[in-house]
């Protein structure tokens, strides 16, 4: 949908913006005492650092239907606790990317550094957001009739998010690629984002399983062909899933066993 489209069809997007307490909260507030005007359409959540909000609350706020979420903190090097914001830039980007594998435009949601004294920069950036989600047009999960592929995506993603794995990747990337490791070896950030890529791969994956199997019971053959991926594949993340407790074979079908997840593994 074109800028002007959107104008045309009245829609006005619901934007959550979840603001760090000591800058771009400040910066919001200096906004509005030096009546800078801006679009309405941000509901504010004041947190104490940006660092704070979990790529599990963005995808959720997506869930419950916000057309964009916008987070703001301090400038990098003025975080009020030191290092607060080089891990929002690793947790935004993480939830970028399982926004992305679900369906969604990654665009939806935006990091931007606004500092204290920064009223006008902040009536510019809720601005730019704002025409920008607009141009993306309406959540295609929000509403009577939401895409349930997207949807459930989200879900998937969702629960992609509180994966230990991920979220050690998440907390250990500075020192990965930059600091080094207890030997002092550090990895590219090519590397990186290529370990990280298929860490969430996989994990995306093992939620679809789970996703699925919660109505199942299914073999592995059927969760392959569902899902698009080998039954090699499917296998070996069942071999995990089992590990971890989540999926229990229900019986078998002559020889082939059926495997479901106990409702109570899966959060929805
Ligand atoms: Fe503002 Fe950390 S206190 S980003």
């Amino acid at each position: 949908m074109s800028e002007e489209e959107a104008t045309a069809s009245g829609f006005e997007p619901k934007i959550i913006a979840f603001l760090c307490n000591w800058c771009s909260y400040a910066g919001a507030d200096l906004a509005g005492v030096s009546r800078y005007q801006y679009p309405t359409n941000t509901r504010t959540v004041r947190v104490m650092c940006s660092s704070r909000v979990d790529p599990v609350l963005i995808i959720e706020m997506l869930i419950h239907g916000a057309d964009g979420v916008l987070v703001g903190g301090c400038h990098l090097g003025d975080c009020h606790y030191i290092t607060g914001n080089y891990y929002t830039e690793k947790k935004i980007k993480l939830a970028k990317k399982l926004i992305e594998k679900s369906g969604l435009n990654p665009n939806r949601l935006r990091l931007e550094w606004v500092s204290a004294s920064e009223g006008e920069r902040f009536s510019k950036v809720v601005e730019d957001f704002v025409n920008e989600v607009k141009t993306l047009g309406p959540s295609p999960v929000a509403g009577k009739n939401p895409d349930v592929d997207k949807l459930e995506g989200l879900f998937v993603a969702k629960n992609a998010a509180r994966d230990f794995r991920l979220r050690s990747l998440v907390a250990r990337e500075i020192n990965l690629t930059e600091k080094g490791n207890v030997y002092d070896k550090t990895i590219s950030q090519e590397e990186f984002d290529n370990l990280m890529d298929s860490a969430i791969d996989e994990e995306m994956a093992r939620q679809k399983i789970l996703l699925m199997t919660i109505d199942g019971p299914y073999s592995v053959l059927d969760i392959a062909s569902q899902i698009n991926l080998s039954p090699e594949i499917v296998l070996q993340h069942i071999v995990t899933l089992k590990d971890r407790g989540l999926v229990v074979v229900d019986r078998f079908d002559g020889v082939m066993p059926l495997y479901i997840t106990p409702k109570e593994e899966v959060l929805r």
